[in-house]
């Protein structure tokens, strides 16, 4: 069966993120769930904290495992032998923007991208929402994990 890469910045994992992990996890043989840790831009968590995160989460999926890449995505998927790139899809506003570099990948190195539609119930959730939320104060403990809203609690 197709190994695929999920990708993100997972800054953090949301309910929206691990919902794709589940069902990515029954269509594919193999996911790598591979966190961006391009050190340009400025993140909540450093790299070490994401892929713990993500280590967390992952644990009931026995087909899963993280990654991370600093470079072109394309390149990190023909390093690991992988066919596929998943990505949920939030809105036409998210379509229009994967679309373009679905595309670009593709025509790079031929690695197709599947959209995975997210589920209703997270369809409003973002890493970026989120941290704005609770850096504010807010109570974002419905938009992520139990565990992740822990170390949010911690962060903030
Ligand atoms: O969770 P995000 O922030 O939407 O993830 C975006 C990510 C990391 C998947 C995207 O920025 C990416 O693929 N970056 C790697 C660099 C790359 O390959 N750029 C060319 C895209 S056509």
């Amino acid at each position: 069966m197709a190994k695929a890469v999920f990708p993100g910045t997972f800054d953090p994992p949301t309910n929206g993120h691990l919902d794709i992990i589940a069902r990515a996890s029954a269509a594919f043989g193999e996911v790598i769930v591979a966190a961006g840790v391009n050190q340009s831009k400025s993140r909540l968590f450093d790299p070490d904290e994401r892929i713990a995160m993500l280590t967390e989460l992952a644990e009931p999926f026995p087909n899963v495992r993280i990654g991370t890449f600093d470079g072109l995505l394309v390149d990190y998927c023909r390093a690991e032998g992988a066919g596929v790139i998943v990505k949920g899809l939030r809105s036409a506003a998210d379509y229009d923007y994967e679309l373009q570099m679905a595309q670009l990948n593709h025509a790079m190195t031929g690695v197709d991208t599947m959209f995975l539609p997210t589920r209703s119930e997270n369809a409003f959730i973002s890493s970026s929402w989120v941290k704005e939320i609770a850096r504010l104060g807010g109570d974002v403990a419905a938009f992520v994990p139990p565990r992740v809203h822990a170390r949010l609690l911690e962060k903030l």
